[in-house]
C-alpha cells in the first residue's frame, strides 16, 4: 500500500513523535510498502533529509516553547503544501500531543477525505481531555482516581482531596507539567508549572502502588505490562532514556487480575469511542484495585515503546503492528 507517515508536530512531544515516525517508516518499508515521510513543520522529506534524521535520539529534556518557536511558525506547511497526501492509501499519524493527537489534525484529514490511522476527531479530542475521559470512565463503571479541576488564575484553590495529590495539565502527555504534591505549601508552584501547558489543571488523588498499561488493537486487549519506574512517577526521563524504567511484559499478575485490567481497558477504549488502537494506563492500589489514569489515542510507536511491547508479548511484531494499524484505518474509512 501507499503510506504517508506524518510526524514531528509542534507540541512538547515533538522529539518523541520524530522517534515514532522514523520507526514506523522503516517498519512499513521493511514490509514492502511504498512510504513517503512528512514532517508537519517542513513538508515532504527528501531521501537526504530522512537520512539526516538517522540515529535521532530523544533528549533528556523535552523541547520548550523557545525550541518550538520555529516549527510552530511553520506548522501549516505540511498540511497545505503536500498534495502527495491526496494520493496515498493511508496517512499514518505518528504525532503525539497538541494538534496531532487532539483531533484537530484528524478533523483536517476527515474533511479532506484522506484515510488515516487510529481514532477519529471526536474520540481524539475526548482522549486528550483527561477530565472528560474520566467522566466517561465513571459512566462505564471504570474506577478512576477522585479529581477536581482548577485554573491557575484562581486566587485561592480550595482542595477537596487529601494530600498527597497529583497536579497535571488537563491535555498534555509524556508526564510534562506533572507534579506530585505532598502538602499544601507545594500546591501553588505545581499549579503554575502545569499552567504553562494550558489553563485547565487537574488535581487528582495520588494512587501509590504498581503501575500498569494495556495496549488495545482492533477492540481487543494485548498483553498487560507493568512499569517499574525509579521514582514514584513514570516521568519524561524514565519514559525515554535508556534504563529509565523497567517494563515487564507480560506483567507478573494473576490470570484473574490480567482479565480484570484487560476488561477495564477495553471498556475505556469503547467508552471514549477510540478506534484502531490505543493504550490505557492504570495504577493498582495496595488493596489490589485498578484505577484508570488515562487513555492514549496515539501512544509512542518505537519498538521499545509500551504499545509495541504489549503487542509483541501478544505475538505481534512491530512491523506487523504498524501494518495492521494501517489496514484498520483503511477499513474504518470505508465503512
Ligand atoms: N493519580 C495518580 N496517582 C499516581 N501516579 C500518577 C497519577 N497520575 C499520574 N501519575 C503518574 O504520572 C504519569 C503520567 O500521568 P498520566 O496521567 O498518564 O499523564 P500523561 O502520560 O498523559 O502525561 C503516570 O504514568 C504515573 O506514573
Ligand atoms: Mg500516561
Amino acid at each position: 500500500m501507499k503510506v504517508a507517515v506524518i510526524f514531528g508536530g509542534s507540541s512538547e512531544e515533538r522529539d518523541v513523535s520524530i522517534a515514532s515516525g522514523l520507526e514506523v517508516i522503516s517498519a512499513m518499508r521493511a514490509r514492502g510498502h511504498d512510504v513517503i515521510s512528512v514532517d508537519t513543520a517542513r513538508g515532504l522529506l527528501s531521501a537526504d533529509a530522512e537520512r539526516k534524521l538517522k540515529g535521532f535520539k530523544v533528549l533528556e529534556n523535552h523541547p520548550d516553547s523557545t525550541d518550538l518557536e520555529e516549527v510552530r511558525s511553520q506548522l501549516p506547511v505540511a498540511v497545505v503544501n503536500t498534495p502527495e497526501l491526496k494520493d496515498v492509501d493511508i496517512v499514518f499519524i505518528a504525532l503525539h500531543g497538541g494538534t496531532g493527537e487532539d483531533g484537530t489534525f484528524q478533523a483536517f484529514l476527515e474533511v479532506s477525505g484522506i484515510p488515516f490511522t487510529g481514532s477519529g476527531r471526536v474520540a481524539s479530542t475526548i482522549a486528550m481531555d483527561k477530565d472528560i475521559s474520566k467522566r466517561l470512565m465513571l459512566a462505564a463503571s471504570v474506577p478512576t482516581p477522585a479529581w477536581q479541576m482548577c485554573n491557575p488564575a484562581d486566587e485561592s484553590i480550595e482542595v477537596q482531596l487529601g494530600y498527597p495529590l497529583i497536579v497535571k495539565p488537563n491535555a498534555q502527555g509524556s508526564t510534562i507539567g506533572l507534579s506530585l504534591v505532598r502538602q499544601s505549601s507545594e500546591l501553588r508552584a505545581a499549579v503554575e508549572k502545569a499552567g504553562k501547558f494550558g489553563h485547565e489543571i487537574m488535581l487528582e488523588a495520588f494512587v501509590s502502588g504498581r503501575e500498569f498499561t494495556v495496549g488495545i488493537l482492533d477492540g481487543h486487549p494485548l498483553a498487560v505490562g507493568e512499569i517499574v519506574a525509579p521514582n514514584e512517577i513514570f516521568d519524561y526521563t524514565s519514559k525515554y532514556q535508556r534504563g529509565g524504567a523497567t517494563e515487564i511484559f507480560p506483567a507478573a499478575i494473576s490470570l484473574a487480575e490480567t482479565q480484570k485490567i484487560q476488561d477495564l481497558a477495553v471498556r475505556v477504549h469503547k467508552a471514549l469511542k477510540l478506534s484502531g488502537y490505543s493504550r490505557i494506563d492504570f495504577r493498582m492500589d495496595e488493596s489490589g484495585q485498578f484505577w484508570c489514569l488515562e487513555a492514549n489515542s496515539v501512544p509512542g510507536l518505537t519498538p521499545t515503546s509500551l504499545l509495541p511491547q504489549s503487542a509483541k508479548a501478544a505475538g505481534i511484531e512491530f512491523s506487523e503492528l504498524c501494518e495492521r494499524i494501517c489496514l484498520l484505518g483503511i477499513k474504518q474509512h470505508n465503512c
